[in-house]
C-alpha cells in the first residue's frame, strides 16, 4: 500500500505529535525524488532503528546555482511513491513550496568551514540552501534521526555541522553509497545521460579505487592525481572539475593520507556533473 502523501505542515505536525506522545522514534530520509536504490537503502536504515519513518521530497530550488540544472531535474512523484510502496513508510512529505519558503522568506543557514573546498567553491550558494532547506525539514518532521548517502560526502559533513551548531536534537546517520555492478554511484543524474553515457561513467569509480590503492602505497596525492584525470578523460569524460585528497573528518585537503582521508571527484559526462567519493586506504 503507498503511504499517505502529505503537502501541508499542519498535518504533519498533527501525525508526529501523535507519535512523539506515544515515545515512539522518527526518521527521516530527506531526498528530491527521482528515488533509486541508494534512497531506498537509506529507507531500509531508517526501518532498522526507527518506529516511523517519514520521506521527504522537495526539489530545493535554493540549492541549486544553475536555473537550467534545476528545470532538468527529474519530477518523478507517482513513481517515486510506488517505489516506496514495499517498504511501510509511514508518511512521504512532499511539502507545498510556500510551507518551505512562505511569502516573505528572509532567512538562511550558511555553514563555514567544510564548505569552503570542493560543492562549496564550485558551487557558490549550493550548501546555504541545502542547510536551509534540511534544518526546515528537521524542524517540520521533528524526527530523531536523519539518514543521508555518503555519496554526498561533504552534505553529510555539512548537515552534520549544522544540526550540531544549532541545537537541533538529531542523530545525522551517513550511509555507504549504493553502486551499479559498474561501481558507477547511484544518482537521480544517472537518469540524464544516454545508454552510452552510463557506460562511460561507469569507468569513474575504478580510477578512483586504482588511485586509493596507489596512493596506500605511500606516494603523493598530486602527481598521481593529474594521472588519473588524465584516465578519466581517455574514459570520455568532458571535464574534471576537481580530483581532492581531503581529510575524512573536516575535508581539510591534504597531499598524503596519514589518517581517514576520502578520494573525491567531480566531472561532466553529456552535459552532467557527476560526484562520487571513495576512502583513501
Ligand atoms: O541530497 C539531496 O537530495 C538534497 O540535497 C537534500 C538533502 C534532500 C536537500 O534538498
Amino acid at each position: 500500500m503507498t503511504a499517505p502523501i502529505l503537502r501541508r505542515l499542519a498535518d504533519l505536525r498533527a501525525k508526529h505529535s501523535d507519535w512523539i506522545r506515544a515515545g515512539e522514534r522518527i526518521g527521516v530520509v530527506p531526498t528530491m525524488g527521482a528515488l533509486h536504490a541508494g534512497h531506498l537503502s537509506l529507507v531500509e536504515a531508517a526501518k532498522a532503528t526507527c518506529d516511523r519513518v517519514i520521506v521527504t521530497i522537495f526539489v530545493n530550488p535554493k540549492q541549486f546555482n544553475n536555473p537550467e540544472d534545476l528545470a532538468n531535474y527529474p519530477r518523478t512523484e507517482h513513481e517515486d511513491a510506488e517505489k516506496l510502496a514495499p517498504y511501510g513508510v509511514d508518511v512521504i512529505y512532499v511539502p507545498d513550496p510556500e510551507e518551505i519558503y512562505p511569502a516573505g522568506f528572509a532567512t538562511g543557514v550558511t555553514v563555514g568551514g567544510v564548505t569552503d573546498v570542493m560543492e562549496g567553491a564550485c558551487r557558490p550558494g549550493h550548501f546555504d540552501g541545502v542547510a536551509t532547506v534540511v534544518a526546515k525539514l528537521f524542524l517540520q518532521t521533528g524526527a530523531h534521526r536523519a539518514f543521508f548517502g555518503e555519496k554526498d560526502y561533504q552534505q553529510l559533513m555539512v548537515v552534520r555541522r549544522m544540526a550540531r551548531d544549532l541545537d537541533i536534537p538529531i542523530e545525522v546517520i551517513g550511509c555507504p553509497t549504493v553502486r551499479e555492478a559498474s561501481g558507477l554511484a547511484m544518482s537521480s543524474r544517472n537518469l540524464r545521460l544516454s545508454p552510452q553515457g552510463v557506460e562511460k561513467a561507469g569507468r569513474l569509480h575504478p580510477v578512483l579505487m586504482r588511485l586509493a590503492g596507489e596512493l596506500a602505497t605511500g606516494k603523493p596525492f598530486s602527481p598521481l592525481a593529474e594521472a588519473a584525470k588524465a584516465e578519466v578523460a581517455a574514459a570520455g569524460f568532458d571535464e574534471v572539475e576537481y580530483l581532492s585528497l581531503c581529510s575524512a573528518e573536516d575535508l581539510r585537503p591534504l597531499d598524503r593520507s596519514d589518517g581517514p582521508a576520502r578520494i573525491f571527484v567531480a566531472a561532466w559526462l553529456e552535459g552532467v556533473r557527476l560526484i562520487d567519493n571513495v576512502a583513501a586506504m
